[in-house]
């Protein structure tokens, strides 16, 4: 397992928890996880969790421009919007050249051939884990998608077997956010300050409530599953 910087405390089942974790471990880039790519694709019920690739180009602009004002509140990137279909590419490039150097997974939820949400495994610095990151399209809210899509990258993190935890982190006042980690059983670390004004959205209070989940303690069937 890759770049475990910490000891960890054990966790009482069924109790609050943690510990001593900040997210600061990793190197430059942010990489943990050596130079072999995470997995692109998993699936879930009927969603297929993909990363995005240079033909979903049209459908990612078409699914985060048809969204904006569903985001605006909760996404700070969502501030460079609208953008061209040709930064979308370059970006897509970026994202993909990020990913085959061990870097983050940039992915797409898709069901039915349509793009329903956007999810991901993000290296934001935490010792021994990526973090996921997800969105989901307005009119799909309350379906679970974030719920089992999230399950999913935990499956595939606890698959590759190079991990110890995943983390997800929202902010205080998003309560379906919340839910998420909730419901899957992840563990409480703690509530943060955001520092940096730009990564604070329209609607946040600008304190990030951060969740891990130990792959062992996932792997040993604690996960719960998401309705
Ligand atoms: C947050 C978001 C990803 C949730 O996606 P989703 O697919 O609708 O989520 P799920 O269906 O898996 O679960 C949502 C849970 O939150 C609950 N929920 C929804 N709105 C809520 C609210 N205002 N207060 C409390 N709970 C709420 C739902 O009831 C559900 O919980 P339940 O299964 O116990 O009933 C989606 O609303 C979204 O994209 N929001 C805008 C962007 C965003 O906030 N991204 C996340 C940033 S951390």
């Amino acid at each position: 397992m890759a770049g475990i910087a910490r000891s960890w405390s054990t966790r009482v089942a069924g109790g609050p928890t943690l510990r001593n974790t900040t997210p600061d471990a990793a190197g430059p880039g942010g990489i943990i996880g050596g130079v072999e790519p995470l997995p692109e694709q998993t699936s879930i019920d009927d969603l297929l969790i993909r990363r995005w690739r240079a033909e979903d180009v049209p459908a990612l602009h078409e699914a985060i421009t048809s969204n904006i004002d569903h985001l605006r509140p909760r996404m700070p990137w969502i501030a460079d919007e609208p953008t061209s279909i040709e930064d979308r590419r370059l970006l897509v490039d970026g994202w993909t050249a990020a990913w085959r150097d061990g870097g983050d997974v940039v992915m797409g939820i898709w069901r039915d051939d349509r793009v329903v949400g956007a999810t991901g495994l993000h290296h934001r610095g935490w010792p021994d884990g990526p973090e996921i990151g997800f969105w989901v399209d307005g009119a799909c809210q309350g379906q679970g998608i974030a719920s089992r899509s999230s399950r999913a990258l935990v499956d595939l993190v606890a698959s590759d077997g190079r991990y110890d935890a995943v983390y997800l982190a929202h902010d205080r006042t998003n309560l379906a956010s919340r839910r998420v980690p909730e419901k899957l059983g992840f563990d409480l670390l703690h509530e943060v300050p955001v520092t940096d004004p730009e990564k604070i959205a329209p609607a946040d209070a600008g304190f990030s409530v951060r969740w891990r989940m130990a792959i062992d303690w996932w792997r040993a069937g604690a996960g719960v599953g998401p309705g």
